[in-house]
């Protein structure tokens, strides 16, 4: 089979490999689009724990169910899937066990033609969405739900600032919080992207790389009931003043790095929740897809790129000009 193939650390090419078969309990997957996540971008870059090549990456992909291995119905053959990346959270809500892993590394990913799952992993392709579409959805989707829903517990009428609004998971975080009937309001470094995430509902937005725009923004539009950042990093801090007293702050994400300095008194005077969160569990999967059918939700996609130019799917991610979801179609 034709793959995706990193041999290095930014040593990307497209390879021929053995197509892979089903194992016991397992369902192979002729996979019709994948997805790329800032997560493929930190293992391609060598930024990311567990490293290891060759490795196919990629977490997201939609496909045809084409064989089963044993033990699994051979109904699924001929279905349209959606591929559940977090292998092995195991039983618990409260968080993932210790053999968690994330589709595409340390396991082959879906850059490829073909990729085999536990059948476990896999849901039917809710039926309004394109290959694309439902391609992007699983690992930012569920991200995003998991953070506001089931950390955050977002109610309607609340209101939700979401940071750097040109990530696959904060388009997802803004499509989620207005389908519940909440008030979304928006960070992002380029004006083109605050437009079009006012044209999707976001109340308001502010460009985070102009100086002191926490403070302006706080008094203009906050304080907010719920912050999503996936940035972290300096400003990371600053979110805590954006915060309502009682207010709960999750974040998944540390693409800035490590905050710094915490205002500590702020968060225990005003009662603040800080709510670390990662992926989701395999009921917050069901749910986020539950969502995404009954409400019509179409994620966002930025470009399409055929497998053949998968490096250049990366650089766009890599230099942050997407706007949603970088698909890759197989
Ligand atoms: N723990 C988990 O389970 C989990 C799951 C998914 C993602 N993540 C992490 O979450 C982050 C986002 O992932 P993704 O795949 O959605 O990323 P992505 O699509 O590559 O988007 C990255 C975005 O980060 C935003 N950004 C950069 N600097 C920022 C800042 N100072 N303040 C606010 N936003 C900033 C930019 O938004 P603008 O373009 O609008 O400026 C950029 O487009 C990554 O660090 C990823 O590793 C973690």
């Amino acid at each position: 089979m034709k793959a995706a193939v990193l041999t290095g650390i930014n040593t990307l090419g497209i390879d021929h490999l053995p197509t892979p078969v089903a194992a016991p309990g397992e369902v192979l997957v002729r996979i019709r689009a994948a997805a790329l996540n800032h997560r493929d971008v930190w293992i391609k870059t060598g930024q990311y724990a567990g490293l290891k090549f060759p490795i196919v990456p990629g977490s997201d992909g939609a496909g045809e169910v084409c064989d089963t291995g044993p033990g699994v119905d051979r109904d699924w053959i001929g279905r349209e899937v959606i591929i559940n990346p977090g292998l092995d959270w195991g039983h618990q809500e409260k968080a993932q066990e210790l053999r968690f892993s994330i589709l595409g590394l340390p396991k082959d990913g879906t850059l490829a033609e073909y990729v085999h799952v536990p059948v476990s992993q896999i849901a039917l392709k809710p039926g309004h969405l394109s290959w694309e579409e439902a391609a992007a959805l699983p690992l930012a989707g569920l991200t995003a739900y998991r953070a506001l829903f089931s950390r955050a517990r977002l109610e309607a009428h609340e209101k939700i600032l979401i940071t750097g609004i040109g990530a696959g998971t904060a388009l997802f975080a803004l499509q989620f919080a207005l389908a519940v009937g909440a008030i979304p309001f928006v960070t992002s470094s380029s004006p083109e992207k605050l437009a079009r995430a006012r044209q999707m509902g976001a109340r308001h937005g502010v460009l985070y790389t102009s100086g002191n725009w926490a403070k302006d923004f706080g008094d203009h539009y906050g304080p907010f009931d719920v912050v999503i950042d996936s940035a972290g990093g300096p400003g990371f801090a600053e979110l805590v003043d954006l915060c309502a007293p009682g207010g709960r702050l999750v974040f998944f994400g540390a693409t800035r790095g490590n905050s710094g300095d915490m205002p500590l008194r702020k968060i225990f005077w005003r009662q603040i929740s800080l709510l670390g969160s990662t992926m989701g569990s395999p009921s917050d999967f069901d749910a986020m897809v539950k969502l995404v059918s009954t409400k019509g939700i179409h994620p966002t996609i930025s470009q399409v790129f055929p497998l053949e130019k998968v490096a250049d799917a990366f650089e766009l991610l890599e230099e942050g000009r997407q706007f949603g979801k970088v698909v890759v179609s197989v």
